[in-house]
């Protein structure tokens, strides 16, 4: 296969938040670069020239598109006409909280309809080690087709940390791992035509494990300074102090920041695919299990320090009004997915609060599967921070005036340290 030269094809796999920017990376690396979606709407959007993922921006849409180098397609035949394969689908996890592999084993068999000698195919999507080798294989080998010798198959797991202006795809160090040394070759060199730094590694498990023990290493952490937080608040010490101060510790610390739970697609899923496959091997994850059962409970202590800082001041929760800052998981993104927001609005509104919400990146709340929330969209002015009997700060997006809601607020419920620099009022916030 000839990847040096910027005539191969490449087909993207699930065109959102991994999919559509690692596309983008190869097209600017000057290759025909074609993305394969089910969902019509991206699709459509798409083909009109529109991102609706903020970092690619809509203009690099029209250009390439115009230019003849980005075909953008629900037409899977058109697989059979590609280099080399990205599959970029979610793995989430099912009611029962086990992996959810459906849309990696659709887009294999779709794939296995199409594939092609001399065709490589990588899966990004997080999974528990041994996906590849065990799951995807086998579906794509059906075709009558061998692995390592008629096509070939590697993992490369996505490091995308959307919201991060400091770190674009092709910045990211790119982790490449064949089910046999071909295989992991070929894959190392398509990323390397345009990522900046591609490792190779011994095999496709090791990728997917590594992949697996970044996440893990972050939810474990994230639950050591929660649980802290917790103890720390009682013994009157400042959590956020303490971290500034162990940080100053030029080795063998790396702060992490407690918060009012865990967000995203990744680190409050990804943990449990690792423990649902220990199972296999007569192992339990303790580690894992209890780092979720501490990150979960965040957004029950949020709103118990809510419900005590207006016992504090002769309220009470019920008929109180509330405003909540910030419904995305995390700053300056639009994504909601997991967002512990959604969670401690359902707690206040079955406790009997009065709720609206400003989030400059979510206009309206998107209907979530698992809960039900009736708040209404507030502005951030005076008007409305008056009117509130409190305000809980669950994402600090950037461009908020913390002064100005310290001012107006009679109460700030701070989860994130956002009106750390606030000097005025600051008997009106209470940590939590
Ligand atoms: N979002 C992140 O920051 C991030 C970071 C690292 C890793 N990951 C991992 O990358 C993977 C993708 O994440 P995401 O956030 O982009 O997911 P997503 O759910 O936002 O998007 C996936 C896309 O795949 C499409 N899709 C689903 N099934 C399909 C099919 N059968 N054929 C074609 N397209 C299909 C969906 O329509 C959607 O556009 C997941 O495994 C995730 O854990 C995500």
């Amino acid at each position: 296969m000839v990847i040096d030269v910027r005539i191969a094809l490449f087909g993207f796999i699930g065109l959102c938040y991994v999919g559509l920017p690692l596309l983008e990376a190869f097209g600017k690396a000057g290759f025909h670069v074609s993305g394969f979606d089910i969902d019509r709407q991206k699709i459509d959007s798409l083909q009109r020239g529109v991102s609706y993922i903020g970092r690619v921006p809509s203009s690099w849409v029209k250009e390439t598109l115009n230019a003849g180098r980005l075909e953008v397609t629900d037409d899977f035949r058109r697989l059979r006409k590609m280099n080399a394969i990205i599959i970029c689908v979610p793995t989430p996890l099912s009611k029962e909280r086990e992996p959810d592999l459906s849309y990696v084993t659709n887009t294999a068999t779709e794939i296995r309809r199409y594939l092609d000698r001399g065709q490589l195919v990588v899966l990004e999507s997080t999974t528990y080690p041994g996906t590849t080798e065990e799951v995807v294989k086998p579906i794509l080998e059906d075709s009558g087709l061998e692995s390592g010798k008629d096509f070939f198959l590697a993992f490369s797991p996505e490091r995308e940390d959307p919201g991060n202006p400091k770190f674009h795809t092709v910045m990211i160090p790119k982790l490449v791992g064949g089910t046999d040394p071909v295989s992991g070759e070929l894959a190392a060199r398509l990323y390397q035509a345009a990522i900046e730094r591609v490792i190779l590694l011994s095999h496709a498990k090791i990728a997917e494990a590594s992949k697996i023990l970044e996440n893990i290493y972050r939810a474990v952490n994230i639950a050591l300074v929660n649980e802290l937080k917790v103890l720390f608040d009682r013994m009157g010490i400042d959590i956020w102090e303490v971290i500034s101060a162990a940080s100053t510790k030029p080795f063998g610390f790396q702060a992490f920041y407690p918060g009012p739970g865990l967000g995203g697609h990744c680190i409050p899923i990804d943990p449990f695919y690792l423990t649902w496959k220990a199972r296999a091997f007569d192992m339990t994850t303790r580690f894992i299990e209890l780092a979720g059962e501490i990150n979960t409970q965040m957004p029950d202590y949020v709103v118990q320090r809510t419900s005590e800082a207006l016992n504090d001041r002769k309220k009470a929760l019920r008929g109180s009004r509330g405003l909540i800052v910030g419904v995305a998981y995390k700053p300056n993104v639009d994504d909601v997915r997991e967002s512990p927001s959604f969670k401690i609005m359902q707690l206040l509104e079955e406790r009997g609060a009065r709720l609206r919400f400003y989030d400059p990146f979510v206009p309206k709340l998107p209907s979530m599967r698992h809960y039900s929330v009736s708040a209404e969209p507030g502005a951030l002015d005076s008007k409305t921070l008056e009117e509130s009997d409190f305000v809980i700060i669950v994402t600090h997006h950037d461009g908020i005036d913390w002064d100005f809601v310290v001012e107006h607020a009679p109460l700030v419920i701070d989860t994130r340290n956002a009106t750390q620099g606030v000097r005025q009022g600051r008997e009106k916030i209470v940590r939590a």
